[in-house]
């Protein structure tokens, strides 16, 4: 071997080898990026927690939304709201639709992150399809839910306490590790109701106001299910309520939460569930829970042969 050619060889094969590794990085850097946020918080990564906030503050931060598909993954992925207005602590729902465009099932995972990124310690979400690997199968289309609420510190934080509005960007990747994935057709509107899902939304959207046992800024919904409207003992309705003459029936539940005072004019309630396998499931909870309490001993029994 001539002195150039070996030169050149010298010089050649460390240049493979850093190639080499760039690429190797490039093709794991979704996953690297992940474990380096999740471990130091960098980023704008948020918190993850099991139970919604207790204080509510009445400082409002806008919260937008934004989402991206990454290159090589057949999605369509949208939010289905481009921002809300929360009040800090407020639980908040929101949705995302996603559709695989593809002819075969495919397993995605969303990587987040919030900016301003110092915000990112203080937005905490309590659901959300980022946590797993999530199939969705050919040509499906879901919508997602998000539950999350901004920690009131927010406000008494000094890299924090001027921010007024906060963007929170999901982008799905083909997922690198399919095995055990979680099926996203959980999410699909014509899906069987699932009135434990509607529990845990009643617990995250209704029940700051309404309870089942006592009347709270709303009247208890214990037994709300076929009750006629305006009924709860010792509640102030407004009148319109009273004399609209309805029965609380799946129907005339569906239209209530989808816009209350659309349906009945002059009501009082502030809230809408805008998406309608929310309704569903929120409507079959209150189904069961009104029979479960019409009839404590059929209740128990199903309850027990479900253990
Ligand atoms: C911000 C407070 C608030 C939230 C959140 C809220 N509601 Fe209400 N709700 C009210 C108020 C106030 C009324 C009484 C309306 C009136 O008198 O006009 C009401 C009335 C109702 C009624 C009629 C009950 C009756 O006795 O006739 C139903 C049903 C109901 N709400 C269901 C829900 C469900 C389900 C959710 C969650 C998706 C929800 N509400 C979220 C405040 C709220």
């Amino acid at each position: 071997m001539s002195p150039t050619r070996h030169k050149n060889l010298k010089i050649l094969v460390p240049c493979i080898a850093v190639i080499g590794i760039m690429l190797g990085l490039v093709a794991y850097s979704p996953t690297l990026y992940r474990l380096f946020c999740a471990a130091t918080g960098y980023g704008g990564t948020t918190q993850r927690t099991a139970s919604g906030s207790d204080a509510v503050s009445q400082r409002t931060v806008t919260v937008r939304f934004d989402a991206n598909v990454a290159p090589g993954l057949p999605w369509r992925f949208e939010p289905e709201q481009n921002e809300v207005n929360v009040q800090l602590g407020e639980n908040k729902l929101v949705f995302f639709s996603a559709e695989n465009l593809g002819d075969q099932p495919i397993v995605g995972h969303a990587t987040f992150n919030v900016t301003p990124g110092s915000a990112g310690i203080y937005f905490n979400k309590i659901q959300c399809f980022c946590f797993d690997e999530e199939r969705l199968e050919a040509h499906q289309k879901v919508d997602m839910p998000v539950v999350f609420f901004v920690d009131p510190a927010l406000a008494t934080d000094r890299d924090t306490r001027d921010i007024n509005a906060i963007t929170l960007s999901y982008t799905f990747f083909r997922s690198t590790n399919p095995g055990g994935a979680k099926d996203l057709s959980r999410f699909v509107a014509s899906a069987e109701p699932n009135p434990a899902r509607g529990q845990q939304l009643f617990s995250e959207t209704c029940a700051a106001c309404h309870g089942l046992e006592k009347n709270k800024t709303g009247p208890s919904l214990a037994g709300v299910f076929e009750r006629k409207a305006g009924s709860a003992a010792g509640y102030n309705y407004s009148s319109a309520l009273v004399q609209s003459g309805i029965r609380w029936s799946a129907d005339n539940l569906d239209r209530w939460l989808a816009n209350p005072r659309k349906f009945i004019a002059g009501v009082r309630m502030p809230a809408r569930v805008p998406n309608a396998s929310a309704r569903r499931d929120i409507i079959a909870f209150l189904k069961q829970e009104s029979q479960q309490r019409a009839e404590p001993t059929a209740g128990a029994i199903a309850q027990s042969s479900a253990d």
